[in-house]
């Protein structure tokens, strides 16, 4: 039987990626930490675990062909202490709790994909990082980036293949993001952001299924791997692109000023918006990997 596990796959990635592989895979387990069920896939099983300690969920694991960790609190908050707190240890518990599971088994999946985040590059406009090439940045939210990835390579278990995926922002018509996007858009608010020359490093969601599909195929691949469309864009770009898809002439821009204010009163941060992310995926198009949706108009005409 073939089984995928998709560790924190009750969120945006996991249901597209369980939706996705569905037909693929005999059955998906989803851990979550709530009890649920998929009433769309009848082959989805969720299974409980806390992403911290072992238990019966570390069972699930046994034969399985492929894992996939997504597990995190989502940074779509205020990052006071308690924030920062959750959103590191949400992801260095899932991921080291993993690890003991995987230890411990006897037939162990051959590959293991855990979520990363293009993130940990510095803020860029000047020139695109690639996996080789990227300098990392500084402050919280690379921290959070460099300590997950380091949880998640640094233990080495020698059968398995680990991919870490560096993902950029994925479009997906049923995520949070995207109706953003469009929801500014609609009320006339889709002019740029701050500065608008900040760079916004994105994938489609189809794109984002389709690449890990790639890579649990493509048995040579391993390490990291930057998980964004081939051509990021500037805010500016961003917006006149949404604009254009959705037919609407007026676009009022957002200073740095109103964002800052916007953003403690709907409790997110500003760097969510104004981080200039430059990232592109040179391992992946050099392994061969072709996009469908490879720049922001085909994306956004397939979205909106
Ligand atoms: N979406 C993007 O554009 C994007 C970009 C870069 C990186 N990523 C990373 O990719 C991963 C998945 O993204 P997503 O958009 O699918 O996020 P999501 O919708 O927020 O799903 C994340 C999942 O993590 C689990 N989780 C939350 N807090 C947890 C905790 N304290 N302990 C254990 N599990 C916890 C939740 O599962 P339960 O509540 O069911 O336990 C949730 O379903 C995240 O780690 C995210 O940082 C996403």
């Amino acid at each position: 039987m073939k089984k995928m596990i998709i560790a924190g796959g009750s969120g945006f990635l996991g249901q597209n990626l369980a939706s996705h592989f569905k037909e693929q895979f005999d059955e998906i387990v989803i851990l979550s930490r709530k009890i649920s069920c998929s009433k769309e896939n009848v082959n989805v099983r969720f299974v409980q675990w806390d992403g911290v300690s072992q238990g019966e969920w570390s069972k699930e694991l046994e034969g399985a062909a492929v894992l996939i960790n997504l597990a995190g609190k989502s940074v779509n908050c205020r990052y006071n202490r308690e924030n920062q707190r959750k959103i590191l240890y949400s992801r260095l518990n899932a991921t080291g709790a993993l690890t003991i599971a995987i230890s411990n088994l006897v037939q162990k999946p051959k590959v293991w994909l855990n979520a990363a985040s293009a993130t940990i590059y510095r803020h860029a406009e000047d020139k695109d990082m690639t996996e080789a090439t990227g300098e990392y940045g500084e402050g919280f939210s690379v921290n959070v980036c460099t300590a997950w990835e380091n949880a998640f390579l640094s233990a080495s278990i020698p059968s398995i293949r680990k991919i870490a995926l560096r993902i950029g922002i994925v479009l997906g018509k049923d995520d949070g993001v995207f109706i953003r996007f469009k929801n500014l858009v609609k009320f006339g608010l889709g002019g740029k952001q701050g500065k608008g020359t900040q760079f916004f490093s994105w994938i489609h969601v189809e794109d984002f299924c389709r690449s890990v599909e790639w890579l649990i195929d493509h048995e040579d691949q391993v390490g990291i791997f930057n998980i964004t469309a081939p051509a990021p864009v500037t805010n500016r770009f961003l917006m006149h692109q949404f604009r254009r898809a959705m037919n609407c002439s007026i676009g009022l821009p957002s200073p740095e000023w109103m964002l800052k204010i916007g953003a403690v009163l709907i409790g997110t941060e500003t760097e969510l918006i104004l981080k200039s992310r430059r990232v592109v995926p040179e391992r992946l198009v050099e392994s061969g990997f072709e996009f469908s949706y490879p720049t922001i108009p085909v994306a956004l005409r397939n979205l909106i």
